[in-house]
């Protein structure tokens, strides 16, 4: 087992992004690997396995050869699974050997350019007045896209049509198109898109003002007292994967958080990479129970599940 972790890698690793190519976790996994591949000698290569909102990729990652060749990279999705899902085919508390986090990322709540309202609070008025004729995109139940949307026909006590999408990307190219109405979704995304102004952003889902966006208010500030979803990225191994090439895997992946390069893309996108003590399997380990326990409550008041 030494003599495996001494030679790891000897081909290229895979790390799974469970949603489509161009989005949020996408742009982030394929950075860190870009970075990681010169630290370890060998190729991180990013495989996109879309579906049931991040689910089939960690029951796919949960399921592979614990040889250090496979990895994933998912958010919140890991934690709101075992709330939003009856028949789960992993177990985020014990199918994985735990990596470290990697970046925290806040949300923008978007509509298509030409959507009438002009500030939050003519959003939430128009949102109450026209229901389910308005289209929420979001990338699935699990998505973190979903999670908000869901918060927010919550707190406005009103269902929109929801339209699902593989990923956020797609989801976000039907928002520019005109086919859907409103969409929640990562910075690391929609930054360039609200830059451009091809967008109509209405808020932020933290519960501070971002730096990025100064003067943007959050929902919280616009009349949706306690709206806050952050979105928080670990990186996981199926479990039996030897301690050993996980702490290699995690040491290139450290080494990547601190690359100049990384910083500086990481501050565009407006992700925050996390403190070193989160960078750790225990910085993982320790986040993710609490976050299960959070999401679970919050799901099953919104009586959200699916099969
Ligand atoms: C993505 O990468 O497409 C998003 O993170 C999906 C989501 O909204 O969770």
């Amino acid at each position: 087992m030494l003599a495996q972790a001494q030679t790891y890698p000897t081909k290229s690793i895979t790390l799974v992004v469970p949603f489509a190519a161009g989005g949020p976790t996408d742009v982030v996994a394929r950075a860190l690997g870009a970075s990681m591949s010169k630290t370890l000698g060998q190729g991180v290569v990013v495989e996109n396995k879309t579906g049931a909102g991040g689910t089939l990729a960690s029951g796919y990652v949960a399921k592979a050869a614990p040889d250090g060749y496979t990895f994933l990279i998912h958010h919140n999705g890991m934690a709101t699974a075992p709330g939003l899902y009856r028949k789960l085919a992993f177990n985020p508390l014990t199918d994985f050997e735990y990596v470290g986090q990697v970046v925290d990322v806040p949300m923008t709540l978007l509509a298509r350019k030409d959507l009438p309202p002009k500030t939050p609070q003519e959003l939430i008025a128009y949102v109450k007045a026209q229901g389910n004729k308005l289209t929420l995109a979001h990338a699935g139940l699990g998505a973190v896209s979903q999670l908000c949307g869901m918060l927010f026909q919550k707190m406005v006590a009103t269902d929109l049509t929801t339209i699902p999408y593989q990923g956020t990307a797609p989801a976000l190219n039907a928002l520019l198109g005109g086919q859907v109405d409103i969409l929640c979704d990562q910075t690391t995304q929609t930054l360039q898109h609200i830059k451009a102004g091809s967008v109509k952003l209405y808020g932020v889902t933290t519960h501070e003002r971002l730096k990025s966006l100064p003067d943007t208010p959050t929902l919280d500030e616009s009349g949706l007292k306690g709206f806050e979803v952050k979105v928080w990225h670990g990186v996981y191994a199926p479990k039996g994967t030897p301690p050993a090439v996980v702490e290699k895997f995690g040491n290139a992946l450290r080494a990547a958080l601190k690359d100049p390069a990384i910083v500086q893309r990481m501050a565009e996108l407006g992700a925050d990479i996390v403190p070193e003590a989160k960078q750790t399997p225990e910085g993982l380990r320790s986040w993710l129970k609490p976050e299960i326990d959070k999401w679970g409550a919050l799901i099953r008041s919104a009586g959200q599940y699916a099969d």
